[in-house]
């Protein structure tokens, strides 16, 4: 997937990464009504390892029931799950995660010498998790459930119900529960309210044994400032502080100074980010019925991707070179997930671009698919 991606960095019409289109600092300042003097008092000193302080109570504040002295903030959130698992995981420790997902979310467990056990996503299941089918995975040697809540690549978001059924379930078999909850703060609804935590609405049941991730940096379109951050129990959270300590330490003032004033305007974000992704799911909607006879396709409710399915036996590793090579437009190869049948598709670009590059899309189909090859 990263050899797809950074060949695809550079191109105009690149709906193959997962964050919004990205901000330059000028105009990021400019959305939020800052200028340059913000930065005039930052400290090119080493900044607290969990975080400033400053930008921990602002993410406090996008949850119910968490205190700063839960949160560690981290460079991406790729080292808040590396710390995790590397402090809770031992060996042949089992731990259940929905397939596909993000790669971090097995590749690390593995590394370590977990058993991993797949909850395969089904299209009879409209690709959606089945809980029942989660809760029969569950043996006495499962440690961690993971969670992924928006779904990427799939798009779909769990309901509070769905969540707090997981959390007993968890409860029930004595497991630590993990929701990586990157793409929190873009529900695909008209209301203003960010999507539920995992964390806030399971703390109570699960005490000790519930942990999140959480991110702004796809939300928002500032995914160079690579900030993320673990919500975790004291015990656990000193554990993860001591293992970063070795890794990378810190983050810099500046990007910790960037998340802070992101979070402290993520109204204003959020509501640009949000106009521009329902504006291109209409006109993704629009295409995908145009074009059943090719694509399967199930609508996301959170986050900024969606992974619709070619029909036809179509090879999408084939279609996505064509469409690459042909119309200079990149789409993520399903195979990125192993799974060969799909493509994800960005909907977190400038809409004009959005709509032109799945124009080409469109046209990629239309030479791609001979008619009589459908049936
Ligand atoms: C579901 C999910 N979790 C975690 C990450 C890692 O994020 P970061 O870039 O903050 O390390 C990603 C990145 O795409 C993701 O999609």
């Amino acid at each position: 997937m990263e050899d797809w991606l950074n060949d695809s960095r550079d191109l105009k019409y690149n709906l193959s990464s997962s964050g919004c289109e990205d901000f330059y600092l000028k105009d990021f300042l400019k959305l939020i009504n800052e200028d340059w003097s913000v930065f005039d008092t930052i400290y090119l000193g080493d900044n607290d390892t969990l975080g400033s302080l400053q930008l921990r109570q602002e993410i406090a504040k996008s949850y119910s029931q968490v205190n700063v002295n839960e949160i560690m903030v981290a460079n991406g959130t790729s080292e808040a799950l590396f710390c995790l698992f590397n402090e809770l995981l031992d060996k042949d420790d089992e731990v259940i995660v929905p397939f596909p997902a993000f790669q971090c979310l097995y590749e690390i467990p593995k590394s370590i010498g977990c058993k991993l056990k797949y909850l395969n996503l089904l299209e009879c299941d409209q690709w959606r998790l089945d809980i029942d089918k989660l809760e029969n995975m569950i043996s006495d040697k499962t440690k961690l459930i993971i969670i992924n809540n928006p779904h990427n690549p799939f798009g779909w978001t769990l309901s509070d119900n769905e969540i707090i059924r997981i959390a007993k379930i968890a409860k029930k078999h004595n497991t630590y529960l993990l929701f990586d909850e990157h793409y929190r703060f873009l529900p695909l609804t008209e209301d203003s309210k960010i999507i539920s935590s995992g964390y806030d609405l399971c703390k109570n049941i699960l005490e000790d044994h519930v942990f999140a991730t959480g991110s702004i940096i796809k939300c928002f379109g500032i995914v160079g400032i690579r900030i993320g951050w673990l919500l975790s129990n004291q015990h656990m959270l000193n554990l993860c502080r001591d293992y970063k300590d070795y890794i990378t330490h810190t983050i810099p003032e500046i990007t910790d100074c960037i998340a802070y004033l992101a979070l402290k305007n993520k109204e204003i974000i959020i509501s640009v980010m949000k106009k521009r992704i329902i504006a291109n799911l209409k006109y993704l909607n629009e295409i995908m019925s145009r074009n059943q006879h090719v694509f399967e396709y199930k609508k996301p409710t959170g986050g900024i991707v969606c992974f619709p399915k070619l029909k036809n036996s179509i090879n999408t590793n084939d279609f996505c070179e064509h469409l690459l090579k042909k119309y200079k437009v990149s789409v993520l190869p399903g195979s990125s997930f192993e799974i060969k049948d799909h493509i994800r598709i960005n909907i977190g670009v400038e809409p004009l671009k959005f709509q032109y590059a799945m124009d080409l899309v469109e046209k990629c189909v239309d030479d791609f698919i001979k008619p009589e090859s459908i049936v």
